[in-house]
């Protein structure tokens, strides 16, 4: 039977599942699975293309899900989801670490990307997360400053992220290399910008900048609210 795996890194920290936003997943070779978009390939532009979307969402993320499913597939590991393996990279064999840390991460990361964006996006969050937002990192503002910075001036391949210190329960902003999780540092990701070229060259070319600009404009702040809910009660 095969293992499906949502979007809740808070998952990996015991929070509970968050429910999933999209219906059946696709078939692949091996316990984990790609599922659909929650929204058509053309749903984000003019802020992300069509193109980008589907190659993105088909070839990149299926490529972690494939190679994934290639370092686990019938050992004991393949019991774990996606979350908990890339939480304990540390105590994972040498053979399938490096594999879990760029598969896994890269699997981890896009489920939690597609979730975080809506054709009913951008503006700013409220509630709870509004008020965190204000407590930890000096408001909205200051927080979309650091937060494209963060991306941006993240050399090469990486991320964008707001994350949730489970332990201080306080809000933090930081870029990471390659497929690199948060999780790997002990913090729940609840929302993340991916800043490799795959998902911005077709239309902004090398305008990084631009792109970040754009993303703020399908941010889902309510998907956002939901996971910063399920990790402040873990
Ligand atoms: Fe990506």
């Amino acid at each position: 039977m095969k293992r499906r795996d949502f979007l809740s890194a808070s998952v990996a920290l015991g929070a509970g599942f968050a429910l999933p936003r999209w219906g059946s997943a696709a078939d692949s070779s091996g316990p984990y699975e790609l599922a659909p978009l929650p929204y058509a390939h053309d749903a984000l532009e003019p802020h992300i293309d069509a193109r980008t979307m589907e190659i993105h969402h088909s070839r990149h993320h299926q490529a972690y899900v494939n190679g994934l499913n290639a370092a686990v597939a019938g050992t004991e590991w393949a019991e774990k989801t996606p979350d908990e393996l890339v939480a304990m990279i540390r105590e994972l064999p040498e053979e399938i670490r490096t594999a879990v840390r760029n598969h896994g991460g890269g699997h981890i990361n896009h489920t939690l990307f597609w979730n975080t964006m809506s054709p009913q996006g951008g503006g700013e969050p409220s509630g709870e997360l509004a008020k965190a937002i204000e407590r930890d990192l000096g408001g909205f503002d200051d927080f979309a400053t650091d937060f494209s910075n963060a991306a941006i001036r993240q050399f090469g391949s990486g991320w964008g992220w707001l994350c949730l210190h489970p332990a201080k329960k306080r809000l933090v902003v930081l870029g990471t290399a390659n497929q690199n999780s948060p999780l790997m540092r002990g913090l729940v990701p609840l929302l993340g910008v991916d800043v490799w070229e795959h998902a911005y060259y077709l239309q902004y070319q090398n305008r990084r900048a631009d792109y970040v600009k754009a993303f703020f404009n399908v941010i889902d702040w309510d998907a956002v609210a939901q996971n910063y809910a399920a990790a402040h009660q873990s």
